[in-house]
């Protein structure tokens, strides 16, 4: 079947506006001179600020305690309520997600000789992270539907150096944990969740970042829970946290002794302040998030070509810090995706692809196989073999032609009426795309 007959038989399978519920859909695209889906109107501002925050910033402004190592510091109040928020016996803050995952990483003991499996569909933190403790990130291809790595090349890569799993909850949604932790069992591995987008994510009961033996956070200022930089990790073994507490206290213990390495990752109390003045809200837009990606997913779920993004079984409420979809171009007369995101935009929907490509083929890769550490602490063959094996398809598909995201830490604080103005345009460009042949 030709894509020009799929997509005619698509539009004979849901022919007009009104077998989508969309009144908006008909008229000359915006991107070719028609009148915009949605003009003159604003999202919830992110990140959010509301009196309660500005009223805790300015007291602990006020007070002059803005290092936890003073007395009334209010970090560990705000390490209490996020390990609660979480259901984490225990928290240690820190000051970004990036520090998060390399003081997990340092507190565990993984450093040079070791091998990290992790996804290239990431913050570059994520890989920053594990060079940082100077291990070889190894990055494991993607699921097309989930963008999440797929546990089975997870698995595939792992040699007799590696040491932990580090998958990364793409889009705040919950990877295939399940597969996940059974191949860390399976051989004997760490696991340490990238929960950076994850917060308060649920999966088989339980929240994200708890079922690994670490979970981190970030509370970078576009996360749903944020205070410009900043970040967490949560855990249940009390040891393992003490470590971890030691490692980002540039190696000094709770006890005032330095018995370790460790880089100063403190969180300050400016940063503590801001998280505690929006703890009581964050239940409610989480809420409201999942009401509003809901009701999207529910108006889109019949548009062929335009599939949001696969969850696991297990999967409960997300945070929907980002609203993330595949692109199906053969539903779309073969356009390219830079096509789309482009009728889109002009549509007054802001979308656009998350990386425009994989972090495997970012320039850090040549720079640190050629690095003394690495050439020292693993054989010539191992590095040819990490070269070999660095071409990841999936991934490539992935952020050069499929991925679709629109970032909704706060449009999804919005109103249903936001929600329609986003599925009346993706349906709009649908219902019209063969005006987008003459782009
Ligand atoms: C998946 C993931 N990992 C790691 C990080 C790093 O966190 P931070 O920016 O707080 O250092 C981020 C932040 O964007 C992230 O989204």
């Amino acid at each position: 079947m030709s894509t020009v007959s799929a997509g005619t038989l698509g539009a004979v399978a849901f022919s007009g506006i009104n077998s989508f519920g969309c009144s908006a859909a008909s008229g000359n695209l915006a991107v070719l001179g028609g009148t915009p889906i949605r003009q003159n109107k604003t999202w919830p501002s992110w990140p959010y600020v509301d009196d309660k925050v500005i009223q805790s910033l300015t007291e602990t402004g006020k007070s002059g305690v803005w290092c936890r190592i003073q007395a009334g510091s209010r970090v560990p109040e705000l390490e209490k309520r996020f390990a609660e928020l979480e259901g984490a016996k225990q928290c240690v803050v820190v000051g970004s997600g990036t520090q998060a995952l390399h003081t997990s990483l340092e507190a565990l003991g993984i450093g040079a000789g070791d091998e990290v499996i992790t996804s290239p569909l990431t913050d570059p933190g994520t890989i920053s992270a594990i060079l940082s403790a100077r291990a070889l990130p190894v990055m494991a291809d993607l699921d097309r539907d989930s963008f999440q790595n797929d546990p089975d090349d997870m698995e595939r890569r792992i040699t007799e150096n590696t040491k932990v799993l580090m998958p990364v909850h793409i889009a705040g949604t919950p990877c295939h944990l399940e597969r996940v932790m059974e191949i860390a069992k399976k051989h004997n591995l760490i696991v340490i969740e990238d929960s950076c987008q994850g917060h308060m994510a649920e999966y088989q009961g339980k929240k994200l970042g708890t079922i690994g033996k670490l979970g981190c956070f970030s509370f970078q200022t576009s996360k749903v829970i944020s205070c410009g930089e900043g970040g967490a990790i949560i855990g249940d073994d009390e040891e393992l946290m003490d470590k971890c507490y030691t490692v980002q206290n540039h190696g000094t213990n709770r006890q005032g002794r330095t018995v370790t390495i460790g880089p100063k990752y403190r969180m300050n109390d400016l940063e503590a302040a801001i998280l505690l003045g929006q703890m009581d809200g964050v239940e409610e837009r989480f809420a409201r998030r999942n009401e509003n990606a809901n009701y999207l997913s529910e108006r889109i779920k019949d548009v062929p070509g335009i599939v949001p993004q696969k969850k696991y079984p297990g999967t409960g409420r997300v945070p929907w810090y980002l609203y993330m979809m595949r692109y199906k171009k053969e539903h779309f007369n073969n356009i390219d995706r830079s096509v789309f995101v482009k009728a889109m935009n002009a549509e007054g929907i802001t979308i656009g692809p998350y990386l425009s490509q994989g972090l495997h083929r970012e320039p850090w890769v040549d720079h640190v196989l050629d690095l003394n550490v690495y050439k020292r602490f693993f054989s010539e063959a191992r590095l040819k073999q990490y070269r070999d094996q660095l071409p990841l398809p999936n991934t490539d598909k992935v952020t050069g032609e499929e991925l679709l995201m629109i970032w909704s830490s706060g449009p999804f604080l919005g109103t249903k009426e936001d929600m329609d103005d986003i599925s009346d345009a993706i349906i709009k460009v649908y219902e019209n795309r063969d005006q987008l042949l003459s782009l």
